[in-house]
């Protein structure tokens, strides 16, 4: 079966941080969120891979990729971001009247989607959907269930009368590409593909589903991010490279090559990427760290340093924070107590005490 990841959306919530990369590429333990859904893929038997992406993402997507897969995936830009609807209709081609199995890029999916794909493959229905039951059903769309069945569907009701939240990974034949011409655009102004399903299920086609049984979450803002890593460096395992001197290490920890560790305390789990330096700190749970990173005299637990950064003189934790590629943040260890900041548009700079 072919696959199809959306990533041709604009995300304003993770700003700034998705002004210079897009979401579906941010750093989950130091690995792109992407990446893990194209290995979910590729392990279920899906051969070949479409990736949609708008104009100006794509030689992003591409480079990035390029690190982790030796794998040529289909690059197809989505012109205008009207939907999820409209922007599957870009891949028809690709698609060439085939089975095929549809992922949203920021959505996180740890489940056994083999037996999902085989269903699907040698079943007969027109479209299988992936339910999971949450606690904020209207922040998703939503389906209704009476006797096995779905009965309803609604994007992101003003009051869901259902738990059960339809997930971002779809499996369908060609029929949603019909579906997808045939409906209008909603209130926030786009193609729904949940009002597609609606209208294959209106038209007599069959629309199953499945309830997750395993992980699943939409990356929508910050604290999904921070989440998301801390639920990756759960299961990580010891791998250092790098050196470690002077310090007292707890946890798990992965060190790259050409990283150090001076003279610090570290609680794991951790991640650290290449030739990223560590002196005179303490680093906690739940961090991870990438290349070419400086760290002196400072305090950091449970967040994310993309590559490049200087950190030094922090000595309040940083905590639950994502800091953008190249960032410096100067403390004020032996200064008196002042902020200098220099900040681009859309920063979120959090001062306490
Ligand atoms: C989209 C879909 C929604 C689905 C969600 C899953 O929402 O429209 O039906 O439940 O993805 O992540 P959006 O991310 O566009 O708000």
């Amino acid at each position: 079966m072919k696959g199809l990841i959306l990533c041709g959306g604009i995300s304003t919530r993770l700003n700034p941080i998705t002004y210079s990369i897009p979401k579906q590429l941010i750093p989950i333990g130091n690995k792109p969120l992407l990446a893990y859904t194209i290995e979910l893929l590729l392990e279920s038997g899906i051969t070949e891979l479409g990736i949609l992406v708008n104009e100006f993402n794509k030689p992003i997507f591409e480079r990035v990729l390029k690190n982790y897969f030796n794998d040529d995936f289909h690059y197809i830009i989505q012109y205008e971001p009207k939907g999820i609807a409209h922007g599957l209709l870009f891949a028809e081609e690709l698609i060439n009247g085939e089975k095929f199995l549809m992922i949203l890029g920021d959505n996180y999916f740890d489940f056994n989607l083999k037996d999902f794909v085989k269903d699907f493959e040698t079943g007969y229905m027109n479209c299988k959907i992936l339910l999971k039951e949450v606690e904020n059903p209207e922040r998703f769309g939503v389906a209704y269930i009476g006797d096995g069945r779905i009965i309803d569907l609604e994007e992101k009701p003003k009051m869901a009368f259902s738990n059960w939240a339809v997930t971002g990974l779809y499996a369908f034949d060609n029929n949603i590409f019909k579906a997808s011409k045939k409906i209008k655009p909603s209130k926030r102004g786009e193609y729904e593909i949940i009002d597609a399903i609606k209208w294959l299920l209106q038209e007599g086609y069959s629309v199953g589903y499945e309830k997750i049984n395993g992980k699943w979450r939409d990356i929508g803002n910050p604290s999904d991010v921070i989440n998301q890593n801390i639920d990756i460096l759960s299961s990580i395992k010891d791998n250092i490279k790098g050196e470690i001197v002077d310090s007292h290490v707890s946890g798990r920890i992965i060190l790259g090559n050409g990283s150090a560790i001076y003279n610090s305390t570290i609680r794991g789990p951790i991640v650290i990427g290449e030739k990223t330096i560590i002196k005179n700190s303490y680093i906690g749970p739940y961090t991870s760290i990438g290349n070419s990173v400086n760290i002196e005299v400072s305090n950091l637990e449970n967040s994310i340093i993309l590559d490049g950064c200087n950190i030094w003189g922090v000595e309040d934790p940083i905590d639950s924070s994502i800091v953008g590629e190249g960032s410096m943040i100067m403390g004020n260890k032996g200064k008196k107590k002042t902020h200098r900041i220099i900040v681009g548009r859309s920063s979120k700079i959090y001062l306490s005490v």
